[in-house]
């Protein structure tokens, strides 16, 4: 069994490299703004009421985060343990993810710190293109389709989050320094944090990440 987090600012490549952690270590991938984003597809008064937080840019309410991320870990392919992308968020989040990881007698084995510059998520963030039909992420600067704004995958027509505006990343990016950076601290002084450079290639980001694993769980 293996529980991880991985923190990150907007754009450091959470969703990027999470992609790459489930492959080797054969556990899901659990992101609260992908749940979220799938939610919002329904019409309904909970996805109306997500929605004026994501399109925002603002933190959705932590009731609604923390259930939800309960009730995704109590599927069946989450008894080999997880990897939680963007969850918790807060001081608040990682209060309440403690609490029911002891009551089902669960542990955070590493949490991984993805260290990105604001100026460089910013980059990323704005030239981020993706498929609505396989949820594929594309960067047209760093990683474009073969063929001009089409999924090479499905050939859908690649679209841009809502929330990938200048002026809304802004905002994540200011809400991430004040809610979610002090949580690094908390997770350094339990001695699980690995920080990771993020600013290189995806593939050596990615072998950071093996190796710092590696380390970790021979330690
Ligand atoms: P969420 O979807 O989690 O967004 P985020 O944290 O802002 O992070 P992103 O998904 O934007 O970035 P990423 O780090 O995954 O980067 P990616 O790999 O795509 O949350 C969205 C919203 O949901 C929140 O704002 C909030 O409203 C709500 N929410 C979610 N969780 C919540 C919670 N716990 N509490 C309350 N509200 C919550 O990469 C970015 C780009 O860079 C891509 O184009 C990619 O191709 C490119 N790229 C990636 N790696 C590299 C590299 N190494 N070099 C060059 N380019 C790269
Ligand atoms: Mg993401």
């Amino acid at each position: 069994m293996l529980n991880i987090i991985l923190l990150g600012a907007p754009g450091a490549g959470k969703g990027t490299q999470a992609a790459n952690i489930i492959k080797k270590y054969k556990i899901p991938h659990i992101s609260t703004g992908d749940l979220f984003r799938a939610t919002l597809k329904q019409d309904n008064p909970i996805s109306r009421e997500i929605q004026k937080y994501i399109n925002k840019g603002r933190l959705v309410p932590d009731k609604i985060v923390i259930s939800m991320f309960k009730t995704r870990v109590q599927r069946p392919d989450c008894r080999s343990g997880f990897i939680s992308d963007g969850f918790p968020r807060n001081l608040f989040q990682v209060k309440a993810l403690d609490g029911y990881l002891e009551e089902i007698n669960r542990k955070i084995d590493a949490v991984i710190y993805l260290k990105l510059s604001s100026a460089e998520s910013l980059k990323r963030l704005t030239a981020r293109w993706l498929c609505p039909s396989c949820n594929r992420v594309y960067n047209m600067i760093t990683q474009p389709p073969k063929k001009d704004s089409v999924c090479d995958c499905c050939g859908v027509k690649l679209i841009q989050r809502k929330d990938d505006v200048p002026e809304t990343v802004k905002r994540r990016l200011a809400i991430y320094k004040k809610e979610t950076f002090p949580i690094l601290a908390y997770y350094s002084k339990q001695k699980k944090l690995l920080t990771i450079d993020a600013n290189a290639q995806v593939a050596v980001v990615s072998n950071r990440i093996k190796s710092a694993l590696k380390k970790a769980k021979n330690s």
